[in-house]
């Protein structure tokens, strides 16, 4: 990556796909300028996302974790992203825990987006513990990831009330709507930084 070309994301999905398709259209509306997705790769052959991310003439790709240790699933990932020249990796909706190996690949340049206002509530089912822990305050959270679990340095928090009737399933849209809106101004503030471009070259 250099200060005339563009940024080359990959994306990494479980399932739906909604911060994908909000992370395409921020592209390509120039919310977040100089950057292009290089590639989106599901863990899972039936997430829905693999087909929104197709229908943009987006390059998918399957990786399934198949019986293999994590180590060896991340390093067939590792490897194509490499092939790519991928400069930041965004988990949207990515439901492994990444190893050490691609932790240590791409240091500094993974980010993930979490519903809820970390760090309350990391780890599985964040607006359901936002309910059952009657928080009044939820939200969403884009960090850098690192060995923690969700626990990495924070980029960008948004915040929603919490409704007396809300259920998880109104909470959690309410949460996604900023979600859609958080994610794209978070990458397009890490790809400003001067310190992820000396990063992204080394
Ligand atoms: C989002 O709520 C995200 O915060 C969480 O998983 C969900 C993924 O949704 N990590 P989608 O696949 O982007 O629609």
């Amino acid at each position: 990556m250099t200060a005339d070309s563009k940024a080359r994301l990959a994306i990494l999905i479980s399932g739906r796909g909604s911060n994908m398709v909000a992370l395409a259209d921020a592209i390509d509306d120039g919310r977040i300028p100089n950057a292009e997705i290089a590639l989106v790769i599901s863990d899972q052959p039936a997430a829905v996302g693999l087909t929104r991310a197709k229908e943009r003439g987006v390059e998918t790709m399957v990786i399934e974790r198949g019986g293999r240790s994590r180590e060896a699933h991340d390093r067939e990932m590792v490897a194509e992203l490499i092939a790519r020249q991928v400069d930041l990796v965004c988990l949207a909706g990515y439901m492994r825990i990444l190893s050490n190996e691609f932790l240590t690949s791409y240091r500094g340049r993974i980010l993930n987006i979490h519903p809820s206002l970390l760090p309350s509530f990391p780890g599985l089912e964040a607006q359901k513990q936002a309910l059952d822990n009657r928080a009044k305050l939820a939200g969403c959270t884009v960090h850098f990831v690192d060995e923690t679990l969700d626990g990495g340095p924070i980029i960008a928090q948004r915040e929603v009330p919490v409704l007396e009737d809300d259920t998880v399933e109104s909470l959690s849209a309410r949460i996604l709507e900023q979600e859609h809106q958080l994610y794209p101004e978070a990458v397009a503030a890490v790809l400003r930084d001067a310190q992820f471009r000396i990063a992204a070259r080394s």
